[in-house]
């Protein structure tokens, strides 16, 4: 053979051989801190993912919004430039998909068991598949926990919010919640809300104490209040064509993967925002109250007018569904 011809034969067997060693790459993406739930769960998945694949799919998690921020992400996810994320259900609706904001419906959840009863079951299902036509598929729920309110105020009457900008994310459950307490919201993406606080952009917000200690949001928010108000969890989802194009066996093994992720991050949810709470205690910054059942009874009674209010955008089938569930 002539002398170039061979070395082009020689070339291209070295980069099919290289192209079949490349490990399939999943590039996660998250806007929180890696020492949260969600930070947590996405490490066990990439170390569960790359061991039971035998190194053949390489996770690479992007925390803190590193690569993109909220809204972003969900675009970035659809156009493949990442294939794998976990946003808050409140954070859905740009994508046409309203129903998730029923989770952010003030104490729509009585306990973690009633939410699990929906996540877990034909509800939870029903509301992944609508993703599809998105180019997303739903494969996992995932928990951070009950929220807590803060400010530089007492919060314990819902007068206490009258004026007050809050940040929120960007659901309109969540801006109508805040607007029957009398505050005014603004929609903030996770990572500017930190320096927003700082700025004085807003003056409270509301999270769960794992997300306000992990983005020190307590050094410049001297009370919170333990009202466990809402609840903020999220849907793990990937791009939908890059997840059927994977050899089937590889597809299930990702799939057991992520089931045991999904298992140990229900086990770390609730202990880390408990440490969190007690390391914002700690800190000294910040005074935390809690409610009595009677305060508890009147910011429930505040707030249940959100429910009649969103009902129709975010599907009264649903909204019925999950009443009737955790009934
Ligand atoms: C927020 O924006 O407050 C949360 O959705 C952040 C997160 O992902 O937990």
């Amino acid at each position: 053979m002539h002398l170039k011809a061979l070395a082009a034969v020689l070339l291209a067997c070295a980069s099919a051989g290289v192209a079949a060693q490349a490990p399939i790459v999943i590039k996660f993406s998250h806007v929180v801190a890696p020492d949260t739930p969600k930070g947590r769960a996405a490490e066990r998945f990439k170390a569960l993912a790359e061991q039971m694949t035998r190194g053949r799919v390489k996770v690479e998690v992007y925390p803190n919004s590193q690569l993109y921020r909220d809204r972003e992400e969900l675009e970035a996810l659809q156009l493949g430039a990442v294939q794998m994320l976990a946003p808050s259900l409140a954070k859905f609706s740009p994508l046409g998909v309203k129903e998730f904001e029923a989770f952010d419906l003030p104490y729509i959840f009585p306990s973690k068991a009633a939410l699990y009863a929906v996540t877990e079951g034909r509800i939870g299902r029903g509301l992944l598949r609508k993703l599809e036509p998105k180019g997303i598929t739903g494969l996992a729920y995932w928990d951070n926990g009950f929220k807590i309110m803060s400010a530089n105020k007492p919060l314990l009457k819902p007068v206490d919010f009258r004026g007050l900008r809050m940040r929120i994310q960007a659901s309109k459950v969540l801006d109508a919640q805040m607007r029957v307490l009398g505050a005014q919201p603004l929609a903030l993406a996770f990572s500017e809300t930190a320096p927003a606080l700082r700025d004085g952009v807003v003056e409270g917000t509301e999270n769960t104490p794992s997300n306000m200690f992990t983005q020190r949001m307590h050094e410049t928010q001297k009370h919170l209040t333990v009202s466990n108000h809402g609840y903020l969890g999220y849907a793990v989802i990937v791009n939908k064509k890059f997840w059927d194009g994977l050899p089937g066996e590889l597809r299930s093994t990702l799939e057991k993967a992520m089931a045991q992720a999904t298992a140990y991050e229900k086990t770390i949810a609730q202990h880390t925002n408990d440490a969190a709470l007690e390391s914002i205690r700690r800190a000294g910054t910040t005074t935390i109250h809690t409610l009595s059942p009677q305060q508890q009874a009147e910011w429930r009674r505040a707030m249940q007018p959100v429910h009649a209010q969103m009902e129709e955008r975010i599907g009264k089938d649903v909204v019925q569904a999950i009443r009737r569930e955790v009934a």
